[in-house]
């Protein structure tokens, strides 16, 4: 699917929030929000891009906010939020609340935020709206702050590629990961920006899919927005693409890693370190990455290397 073509599905499926009519009929317990345009640098590409990230990032979620007050205002509403809504504090990240003692007198703020893109402001903005809407309306919330995803293998997708999941290996959509393993299988070297020390939170797609599933089956309480950060390691860009080459190296390929000036705007060596054990304590078990995870990954990308793009591997979307 071209860029063009899946961007235009993404506007397509804007129509739906906009007339949920299986919400109505079902009047679901719960409801679990991932319609979102989900990239940083499709957000930074130009104000019409721009223009849509916000229009529908933030109309999806003001919709679903309203058709639950409408449909069932006890129902759990379970939304994608990011790690990146944190930004990289030097200080640690706490999991969504901060108590603050100023003054003499002390209380409770949502951790401080500081996006790194549009994208990253957008769902800012939707954790603050749903938090409003929690204060006025009383709905029940969990935002599940989710770090970069990678991986294409679920239980379900190992039965049948009918059941893979969508899986994004282009600058744009793709997470560097996911693009990293492609890049390897295609021989393009890896794109790290600058020096590579930007630290993030990963998680496997499979621990995603746990996540949901244990924030649903353990709801949060009405008028309550609970957070979760939703990772379950750190690695830096440069440990990616060390672990990817060396992995890659020994399938028989020879994986360059390209050091390339940073089209972005953001610190290329931080501190970084973020809490996430209420998911654990809720049950994750956790799927670390380990040598075995990413050669069954080249193994899905060598299959399907056929397929593979190289134009859309590397636009330099450029944050200035
Ligand atoms: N993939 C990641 O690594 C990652 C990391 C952090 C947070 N998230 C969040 O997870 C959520 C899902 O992201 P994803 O990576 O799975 O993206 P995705 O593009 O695979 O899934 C988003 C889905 O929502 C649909 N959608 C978008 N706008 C819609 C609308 N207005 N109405 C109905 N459907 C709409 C899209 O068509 C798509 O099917 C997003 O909220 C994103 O911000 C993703």
């Amino acid at each position: 699917m071209s860029e063009e073509e899946k961007v235009s599905s993404v506007e397509l499926m804007n129509m739906f929030v906009g007339t949920p009519a299986l919400f109505w009929e079902f009047k679901p317990d719960a409801v679990v929000h991932y319609a979102e345009q989900p990239s940083a640098p499709y957000s930074m590409l130009n104000q019409e891009a721009a223009a849509f990230t916000v229009r529908n990032n933030l109309i999806s979620t003001l919709n679903m906010a309203y058709a639950v007050r409408e449909v069932n205002p006890s129902c759990h509403i379970v939304k994608l939020g990011t790690m990146g809504e944190y930004g990289t504090p030097d200080i640690d990240i706490e999991e969504g609340w901060l108590e603050i003692e100023h003054k003499g007198r002390k209380d409770k703020f949502l951790f401080p935020r500081q996006a790194g893109s549009l994208y990253h402001t957008t769902k800012i903005q939707d954790t603050d709206m749903l938090w409003f809407y929690m204060r006025v309306w009383g709905l029940r919330v969990t935002d599940l702050m989710q770090g970069p995803v990678y991986g294409i293998s679920t239980d379900e997708a190992d039965m049948d590629e009918m059941l893979l999941p969508n899986f994004h290996y282009d600058e744009i959509f793709g997470t560097v990961l996911n693009r990293f393993i492609v890049q390897a299988v295609a021989g393009y070297p890896l794109t790290v920006f600058g020096k590579g020390g930007q630290t993030r939170g990963y998680l496997n797609l499979r621990d995603t899919m746990q996540c949901v599933h244990l924030a649903l089956t353990s709801p949060a309480e009405e008028g309550e927005l609970r957070i979760f950060n939703q990772l379950t390691e750190t690695f830096s860009v440069t440990q990616i693409a060390d672990r990817i080459k060396s992995v890659g190296d020994s399938r028989g390929y020879d994986v360059q890693i390209n050091h390339m000036e940073t089209p972005r705007v953001e610190k290329e060596d931080h501190y970084y370190n973020p809490a996430s054990t209420g998911l654990l304590e809720l049950g994750l078990k956790p799927h670390y990455l380990d040598n075995e995870i990413i050669n069954g990954f080249f193994e899905i990308a060598e299959k399907y290397s056929g397929n593979i793009n190289r134009d859309a591997i590397f636009r330099g979307v450029s944050w200035k």
